[in-house]
């Protein structure tokens, strides 16, 4: 079976050396995601292990489709009843890239009407649509008039781990933290900071990523195990899956500090954290205060922009400061602005552009020269 696991504009090559990891078989980058091939059951593993995944999707079918009837006609030819009966809900995401059909409503709803009419024809009766709450969730994407047909084998968006509370806020998405992370190239077993933690996504990632603690492990159920061909042999192969992701947590890792300036930030963190199940030193603290870690380690973080002006310019300036000081560590920065880059005063090592959502950034990866080994204390 062919997959397609989707990632964050600019994260497809830290997905692809994450899969490549996990041993995932043909494994190749792409625009927006990441090939892998394998039997369902290793679609399943890249929904429990994978971190910087957003999506991990099954391919059913690719033709052309140079007009909504083409669409249409393919989509009913597909044997929908592998994978859903009347009863089953239905509901179709859609995006088009270069094409004639440039409205992915519009596409989505072609496909969506292929769907019920093949269920028809073969059952008798048409399967409703449930927008929020599908038991199979369709992914269409028509590239340079070609449609793919996918189904989508987490069932929705793999960034929810289940430790966040719902605060209002914008945070960082767990799958971008985590592909940052893994950009910064931590080793996983030096200290590392998050000194502007906001609600500790960083943080709360990158303890979990130490601890070998599956991602996926805090879902009930993923949305393969809702279509109508998920049977008692599946079943039992995707509990021994996560029977042995349990036994491949470690117990403890590398110390993880998160701090913040805002109280109520840390108690978020520390709250995240508790439900996440990570032990993190967490604590209030002026990024002014930063003091290296010891031994020296990694400090990977995103500073706030889009503030006002002179806000954000000051608040840069101590930052980089700050970071200028650490002797021996490296540091990655999830940049909105320039601003930070300029502040540093110093090329960064490497640097990539990332998008938080529709807002572009740069992470930024500077080494910080002049170690003589070991720092003055730890931040706490
Ligand atoms: C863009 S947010 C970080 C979001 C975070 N990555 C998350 O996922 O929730 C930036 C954070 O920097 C903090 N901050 C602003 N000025 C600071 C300072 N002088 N020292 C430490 N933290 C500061 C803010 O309180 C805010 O939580």
């Amino acid at each position: 079976m062919r997959f397609f696991a989707t990632a964050a504009k600019g994260t497809e090559p830290a997905l692809r050396d994450e899969l490549r990891e996990l041993r995932f078989r043909r494994v190749r980058a792409d625009r927006g995601g990441v090939h892998f091939e394998g039997e369902l059951i290793e679609g399943a593993r890249a929904c429990l292990w994978s971190r910087v995944a957003v999506r991990v999707l099954l391919e059913v079918a690719s033709f052309d489709a140079g007009d909504a009837q083409a669409l249409y006609e393919g989509v009913r030819a597909i044997r929908w009843d592998a994978w859903m009966t009347p009863r089953s809900t239905v509901a179709v995401r859609a995006s088009c890239r270069s094409s004639r059909m440039t409205h992915s409503q519009f596409v989505a709803q072609r496909t969506k009407d292929g769907i019920v009419d093949a269920v028809r024809t073969e059952a008798g009766e048409r399967p409703d649509v449930d927008r929020d709450d599908p038991d199979v969730l369709v992914a269409v994407h028509l590239a340079r008039d070609r449609a793919t047909v996918y189904l989508d084998v987490g069932g929705g968006s793999l960034h929810e781990r289940g430790w966040r509370a719902r605060s209002g806020e914008a945070p960082l998405r767990e799958t971008l933290a985590a592909a940052i992370l893994r950009l910064s190239g931590w080793d996983r077993e030096r200290p590392l900071i998050d000194p502007m933690c906001g609600a500790g996504t960083i943080a709360i990632e990158a303890a979990a990523w130490a601890r070998r603690m599956a991602p996926g492990l805090s879902r009930e159920r993923f949305g393969f195990e809702r279509w109508t061909d998920h049977g008692d042999a599946m079943r039992a192969r995707v509990c021994d899956l996560r029977d042995a992701a349990r036994a491949e947590a470690r117990a403890d890792g590398p110390p993880v500090y998160a701090s913040d300036v805002d109280p109520l930030a840390v108690e978020r963190t520390r709250a995240n954290a508790l439900r996440a199940g990570v032990s993190l030193v967490v604590e209030t603290r002026d990024v002014r205060r930063l003091a290296p870690l010891d031994p020296p380690g990694f400090v990977v973080t995103n500073p706030p922009y889009g503030e006002r002006m002179d806000a954000e310019a000051s608040v840069i300036e101590d930052l980089a400061r700050a970071l200028r000081r650490l002797q021996g560590h490296t540091v990655a920065i999830l940049a909105g602005s320039p601003a930070i880059g300029r502040a540093m005063r110093s090329e960064p090592e490497r640097w990539w552009i990332l998008h938080n959502g529709p807002i572009e950034c740069r992470l930024l990866l500077y080494a910080i020269r002049g170690a003589r080994g070991g720092g003055t204390g730890d931040p706490s």
